[in-house]
């Protein structure tokens, strides 16, 4: 089937941002670099529920080393598309973190208020090392000076959905990425 260029949902129309194709060229590229820096480990891989459960899905199966996987779930953006400014914990990790390396998989950092609950919440777990990947990074309005350890791609400061991130709970099912167009 032939990919969406636009789409119309619930009375706004987005462009396509990224193709099917463009993204997973780049998972591929992200999972040979992480394959790289963590050869010889087994790294426990963190997927923050609801938005990174394809891009987990897709980094993981090209991976060259052995890791485990766990999820957690957050929340700050309830239905709205703006955030509400507080993270709730919805799901926390089972898995036993202390003294492994673990890798936090988003689907995109916005505000960076997520990645910093994570990174004060494992004060508590010791994790021998921890780092994030994120398929998508909005440079403009990330609030917190964060170093996010791979980035699939940095965007504009647009409402973006597909591949795992939503409107409404829905369109988290498309291939590709679509970005709303504001004219
Ligand atoms: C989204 C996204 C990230 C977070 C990023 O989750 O999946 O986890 O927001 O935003 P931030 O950098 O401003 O914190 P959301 O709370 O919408 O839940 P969802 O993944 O279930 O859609």
């Amino acid at each position: 089937m032939n990919e969406l260029k636009t789409i119309d949902f619930l009375n706004g129309k987005y462009d396509i941002l990224l193709s099917e194709a463009q993204i997973q060229q780049r998972i591929k590229e992200m999972a040979a670099e992480i394959s790289r820096d963590y050869v010889g480990k087994t790294p426990v891989f963190i997927g923050v529920l609801n938005g990174a459960f394809i891009f987990m899905a897709d980094l993981v199966k090209r991976l060259s080393i052995d890791c485990e996987m766990d999820f957690t779930k957050i929340s700050s953006y309830g239905n709205e598309t703006y955030s509400s400014g507080e993270v709730k914990l919805k799901k926390p990790i089972d898995c036993h973190v202390e003294g492994r390396d673990v890798i936090f998989v988003e689907d995109i950092v916005d505000t960076g208020l997520s990645v910093r609950y994570l990174i004060e919440s494992m004060a508590v777990l010791k994790p021998k090392s921890f780092k994030f990947v994120s398929l998508l990074k909005k440079e403009e309005t990330c609030e917190v000076d964060l170093n996010i350890d791979y980035v699939g791609f940095n965007i504009p400061n647009k409402f973006v959905v597909g591949y795992g991130l939503d409107i409404a709970q829905k369109l988290r099912n498309l291939p590709a990425i679509y970005v709303l167009n504001e004219d």
